[in-house]
């Protein structure tokens, strides 16, 4: 495949940043997007030019590192990670526009790379339960119904990419928010801390700049890992109870 790429370039936050053009030629179908972008940076550091910072880490789809706008969606054309996106998805001559994630909450870092430490913060907040030290106890002591089990696995799967808050026209966090409070709040050991928990993640969202739901949907649309839009009612559901607790 012959492709004309436009890919964000700016050198840090604080510089104005352009679409600069590239073609790139000979790219197999089979490549992975992070491939084809690996195969355009070996060109330009052979020419002696800057390469393009973008981030991945696993490439398997499980640590949400490989956040990319690509045509103005989240991770490109198909519902997955960007490093599970193959070439095959586009046609040979086309151009394609590769753009970072744009939320304030998300600072620029360089070219498509953001920084997207506000969910680590998020997290830090709020998702995790009292454990107690000593050895384990036994698995059956501590009964979870099946349906529980199973929406906290699901909730459990968020990778924590931020294609939600990518696609999202507010910017909100609500569906990563949504799948933390829903993976622990299913769960008996997430319960000492239900209501503390939904209370402090919610204000570190808005501290750090999230936007507010306002139930468009783009989120859950755009997640690779099919979070469920009903997480958010779950989240609001909680933190309406913390309320009346306090
Ligand atoms: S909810 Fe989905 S889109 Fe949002 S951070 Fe988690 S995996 Fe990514
Ligand atoms: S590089 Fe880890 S999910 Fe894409």
């Amino acid at each position: 495949m012959n492709l004309t790429l436009k890919i964000w370039r700016q050198d840090g936050p604080d510089t104005a940043g352009e679409l600069v053009t590239y073609p790139v030629t000979n790219i197999s179908e089979d490549m992975s997007f992070l491939e084809m972008l690996d195969v355009l940076n070996e060109e330009l550091i052979a020419k002696g030019e800057e390469p393009i910072a973008f981030d991945s880490d696993c490439r398997e789809g499980i640590c949400g590192a490989c956040s990319l706008m690509i045509n103005g969606e989240a991770h490109g054309p198909e519902v997955t990670t960007t490093c599970q996106l193959h070439m095959r998805s586009f046609r040979d001559g086309e151009t394609i526009t590769i753009e970072p994630w744009r939320a304030s909450a998300f600072p620029m870092v360089r070219d498509l790379v953001v920084d997207r430490s506000a969910f680590d913060r998020i997290i830090q907040a709020g998702g995790y339960i009292s454990v107690k030290t000593g050895a384990a106890v036994e698995a059956n002591n501590m009964q979870v119904p099946k349906v529980a089990a199973d929406r906290a696995f699901d909730a459990a799967t968020c990778i924590g990419c931020g294609a939600c808050v990518a696609a999202c026209p507010n910017a909100s966090g609500m569906l990563f928010l949504g799948a933390k409070v829903t993976h622990l709040g299913e769960l008996p050991q997430g319960q000492a801390e239900r209501d503390s928990r939904v209370v402090s993640m919610l204000n570190q969202h808005d501290h750090d700049g999230f936007g507010g739901c306002t139930n468009i949907g783009e989120c859950a649309a755009a997640c690779p890992k099919e979070i469920p839009l009903d997480v958010i009612s779950q989240l609001n559901a909680d933190f309406r109870k913390a309320k009346k607790h306090a």
